[in-house]
């Protein structure tokens, strides 16, 4: 028999589904989608009588689309070309068709339809509303379903993310709606709830009594690369923020769910999102910093970028001091910094704890000893680490740091990045405990969107920070009187 743990540790395969890309010659779903879905199939996770559909508009065919993915073997067989325009309400009905043909192959089997849209912000409504207005999101009574996955961003602020939702809430329910932050998908973000709720020693010290001041990172080494047009719309507030950091805040901060359920957990966040403190726009410096890269290190500067105007005031760098007001947080600082072209890239949230409260050894004042840190390294390192106060060997007085380091690549993981496997693997089952509910995203789009106003009004640019630094110096200001944590990887 199975001990307990290897019995929650095998995948549950899906059931048969017809998986519909959009934008399948993109970059996302090249990089990204097909390699995660190949590894599916590789791993038995893929059903036999599952259908991978690719639409796009260059003339590829089936045999030519599978050459361009390269690779030999079983997985390409499921797939079909599907070529055409989105925006032509005849290239539907040619899907339909190819879909009721795949269908088809599941046999005695319901089949689930995945749509995948892997589109620009401009395309995604426009290709839901096709896809309903062709009968193609109504869900059949025979227990199988119809769910889309979208890409971010939703929407650029409140309005226009509360539009959007209000819109596809008239073509489909939210619970066919997967809208994807990839950050869920990391082994080391999912392990934030297990660690926090698998475990009896963090729980009664996850508080403002014993918790002086919290950092999530997320500091990347690349520019805009080749998405200068979309970038510099966005910047990092929308960019990272508004998804990728208030998840991992959300995660860190929220009370226990009453259960693993979907929406257990989707509501315990969006609580924890409406307990945040508003920014105070009188005094929005003090809480919040943003920044621009300017060339450095032999690196370009942001406005020397492909596609970015050369007065451009957007934001690569942002660094935010955020106050959750509930009982658990009152008075804990979280420090949130997200920056591009950094001079490292690393992700991680670090736990500092509060120093003793009263020394017994002579001499040693609390506030010469390190504090604890609980730090959960998301990138390069996978993995969580603890620093202690320990006897060093020697004199007797002699105190040190010590770390106990759990690195996830000690338990054979490849370190490979597969949270699109997860996430695909997931949306294939239908479970969309890792994905975003509506409230969510209207949640952190009042939180922030104020903010994106205030900016819009102060044309002044942001601080400019060197390419390949640690970022501006008012994210040194911000966190003073303590430094944040460096990026280089210890
Ligand atoms: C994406 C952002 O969502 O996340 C990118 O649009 C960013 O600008 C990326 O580079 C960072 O993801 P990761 O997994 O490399 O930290």
């Amino acid at each position: 028999m199975r001990n307990f743990e290897e019995l929650f540790c095998v995948e549950t395969a899906p059931m048969p589904a017809v998986v519909v890309i959009f934008g399948a010659t993109g970059d996302l779903a090249q990089r990204k989608l097909f390699p995660a879905l190949r590894n599916l199939h590789d791993r038995q996770l893929f059903n036999e009588s599952s259908m991978i559909i690719a639409c796009g508009r260059r003339p590829f065919t089936d045999e030519s689309f599978r050459a361009v993915l390269g690779g030999d073997g079983d997985f390409l067989r499921h797939i079909k070309y599907c070529c055409g325009d989105n925006n032509d309400s005849g290239f539907y009905q040619k899907l339909k068709d190819m879909i009721s043909a795949a269908e088809s192959n599941c046999s005695d089997y319901v089949c689930n339809i995945l749509f995948y849209l892997s589109l620009s912000p401009d395309d995604m409504l426009s290709v839901c509303s096709n896809l309903a207005s062709n009968g193609m999101l109504q869900e059949e009574n025979n227990g199988s379903w119809k769910h889309i996955v979208l890409e971010k961003p939703f929407g650029s602020d409140l309005e226009s993310a509360q539009l959007l939702n209000c819109r596809l809430h008239e073509l489909m329910n939210e619970n066919q709606i997967y809208r994807i932050d990839h950050y869920l998908g990391k082994e080391t973000v999912q392990n934030i709830m297990m660690l926090r709720f698998a475990n009896v020693i963090f729980e009664p010290l996850w508080r403002s009594e014993y918790i002086q001041q919290v950092e999530i990172t997320a500091a990347e080494t690349l520019g805009v690369e080749r998405r200068g047009k979309y970038y510099d719309r966005a910047g990092a507030l929308r960019d990272m923020f508004q998804n990728h950091m208030l998840q991992l805040l959300a995660l860190t901060a929220m009370e226990v769910p009453i259960s693993f359920d979907a929406d257990a957990v989707r509501d315990e966040k969006v609580k924890l999102l409406r307990s945040i403190r508003p920014f105070d726009l009188e005094k929005l410096d003090s809480q919040l910093v943003r920044g621009q890269y300017v060339a450095g290190n032999d690196l370009i500067g942001y406005r020397q970028e492909a596609d970015v105007a050369t007065d451009s005031v957007t934001e690569t760098y942002v660094a935010a001091e955020i106050m959750i007001d509930n009982w658990r947080w009152r008075n804990v600082p979280f420090f949130l910094r997200s920056g591009k072209r950094l001079a490292h890239k690393k992700s991680e949230i670090a736990i500092t704890f509060k120093a003793i409260p009263h020394s017994i050894f002579p001499g040693i004042a609390p506030e010469y000893m390190h504090h604890n840190v609980l730090t959960l390294q998301i990138f390069p390192t996978e993995g969580i680490t603890l620093s202690l106060q320990a006897k060093k060997p020697g004199p007797k007085l002699c105190v040190g740091s010590m770390q106990l380091n759990f690195d996830y690549a000690s338990l054979g993981k490849s370190g490979g990045d597969d949270a699109y496997e997860r996430l695909l693997l997931d949306a294939l089952l239908g479970d969309p405990t890792l994905f975003i509910r509506s409230d969510f995203i209207e949640e952190s789009w009042k939180l922030l969107t104020p903010v994106l106003k205030k900016w819009a009004e102060n044309v002044s640019a942001p601080e400019f920070y060197p390419a390949g630094s640690e970022g501006p110096e008012g994210g040194r200001k911000l966190i003073a009187p303590a430094v944040w944590r460096p990026l280089a990887v210890d």
